[in-house]
């Protein structure tokens, strides 16, 4: 596209082009307001770009995801979790020594101070897990001065990682009435997480490697996926000037929602529930066609995948792998490829490019770790934790950034008289 013309009545304007590295093309629509009064509309930001990035590109029509120019496919099969933590955050993958540095100062911060234990125990064993983490983090701010120099910015990320970690773990000790593992200094980042999970002081715990690895590779698949609800959430509220802690716990919060993050949550729910129903596939599929019935197949569709969703894949595979070598036979993996397989010869999601999306498998290989159900959107902010750190830095430093402020068309009532109560009718 080398022009792009609006002609508002009888007003020609020109509106700049930008087209990205992958020849995606955007126009500019930044001073249209000032020349012409109009705004654009566009509910849900579905055809939006808020933002110049240089992180994750997707391709949602060929199923294409890449940080920072290396595909997810590569990524997963050979790196670790901080390796892409550091790719996403620092922009290239890290040397050795780099690496160990990096993994080494993590290590360092993963203690929480002693005084926020007390956090975990104000709240009621049911608390949701997301709702603990989200507070947690936003007390972090607290604890940690907002320093803006290149190295407190930089400790303020490592302490981030670090303690996310022992966050989430000790907030699901809690929930069981357990107590808190400390973190270990010579375990992976994984290794560690599940170390704090399962851990008891009664007992020695052994890691094992297989759950190490599927769970590294679980973290590098959710850990970046460009301007989601919560990754524009953080870069939103963090437009605001505030701090890395606060922007990130709303993110949190963010990702909380079944149409989001909590969407693993619900597809475990959901196949249950087929199950209990004797695995009466047809009735649910129909249900999620009938425009007059809520129930959506959980996992199921993606704002900008029309095709497959490429961390979907991966973990389908992984799943079979990972479950085989466990030996364990989960009836919940046969109903959602039953499920996933009657779906996509079905005309309805054909047509709307519905396919399952990372959410769909990733709970199966959740619960063959051990991990609880209402811990998997937990799983998924720890994972998506680097991507929601690049995206803030970026952010930050991006001289075209300004406060996020959207418009409205306003649709309420116009003008009106004020009448004190009394001289009001009932009704109005
Ligand atoms: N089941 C049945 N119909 C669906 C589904 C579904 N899961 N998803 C979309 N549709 C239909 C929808 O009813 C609409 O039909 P029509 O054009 O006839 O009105 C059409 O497909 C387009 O859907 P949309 O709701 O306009 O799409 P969206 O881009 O606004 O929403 C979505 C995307 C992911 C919220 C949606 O597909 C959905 O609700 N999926 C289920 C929840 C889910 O799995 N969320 C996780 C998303 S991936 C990980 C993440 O981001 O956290």
């Amino acid at each position: 596209m080398d022009n792009a013309r609006l002609t508002i009545n009888d007003q020609d304007i020109d509106l700049p082009i930008t087209v990205g590295t992958e020849n995606e093309v955007g126009f500019g629509i930044g001073k249209l307001r000032g020349q012409t009064g109009a705004i654009t509309v566009d509910p849900g930001f579905a055809n939006t770009g808020s933002c110049e990035s240089a992180i994750t590109f997707i391709d949602g029509e060929k199923g294409i995801l890449r940080y920072r120019g290396y595909s997810i496919e590569d990524l997963a099969e050979h790196s670790s979790f901080l390796d892409v933590a550091y790719l996403l955050i620092y922009g290239q993958l890290p040397t050795r020594d780099e690496l160990d540095v990096f993994h080494t100062e993590i290590a360092r911060h993963s203690l929480l101070h002693e005084d926020m234990k007390r956090f975990f125990e104000g709240y009621p064993a049911s608390a949701p897990p997301m709702s603990v983490l989200s507070a947690i983090v936003s007390s972090l701010s607290a604890y940690y001065p907002n320093g803006q120099s290149e190295e407190d910015v930089n400790l303020n990320i490592i302490r981030l990682l670090a303690k996310l970690n022992t966050i989430a773990a000790f907030s699901f000790k809690k929930s069981i009435g357990q107590p808190y593992i400390y973190p270990r200094n010579d375990l992976s980042y994984a290794g560690d997480f599940l170390h704090m999970m399962f851990a008891v002081p009664s007992e020695e715990y052994e890691v094992n490697e297989l759950l190490v690895r599927t769970l590294d590779m679980l973290l590098i698949l959710h850990a970046d996926h460009e301007q989601n609800c919560s990754t524009s959430t953080v870069r939103m509220v963090g437009s605001s000037g505030a701090d890395l802690f606060s922007s990130i716990s709303a993110g949190i919060s963010a990702l909380s929602g079944p149409l989001h993050g909590g969407a693993n949550t619900a597809v475990i729910d959901m196949l249950e529930m087929i199950r209990r129903d004797g695995s009466n596939f047809q009735k649910y599929v129909g249900k999620a066609k009938d425009k007059n019935d809520p129930f959506r197949l959980m996992g199921f569709g993606h704002r900008v995948y029309k095709n497959f969703d490429p961390r979907a894949r991966v973990i389908k595979k992984t799943a079979d792998e990972v479950l085989g070598q466990l030996g364990i036979d989960d009836p919940l993996l046969d109903i959602a490829k039953q499920l996933e397989r009657i779906a996509l010869e079905d005309e309805y999601f054909v047509a709307r490019g519905l396919y399952p999306n990372v959410d769909f498998y990733s709970g199966i290989l959740y619960r063959a770790m051990g991990i609880p159900t209402n811990m998997f959107t937990v799983m998924f902010a720890l994972g998506r934790l680097p991507g929601w750190i690049s995206q803030y830095m970026e952010m930050k430093n991006d001289p075209a950034t300004r406060i996020n402020r959207p418009r409205q068309i306003y649709i309420g009532q116009n003008h009106r008289e004020y009448i004190q109560i009394g001289r009001r009718a009932n009704a109005t």
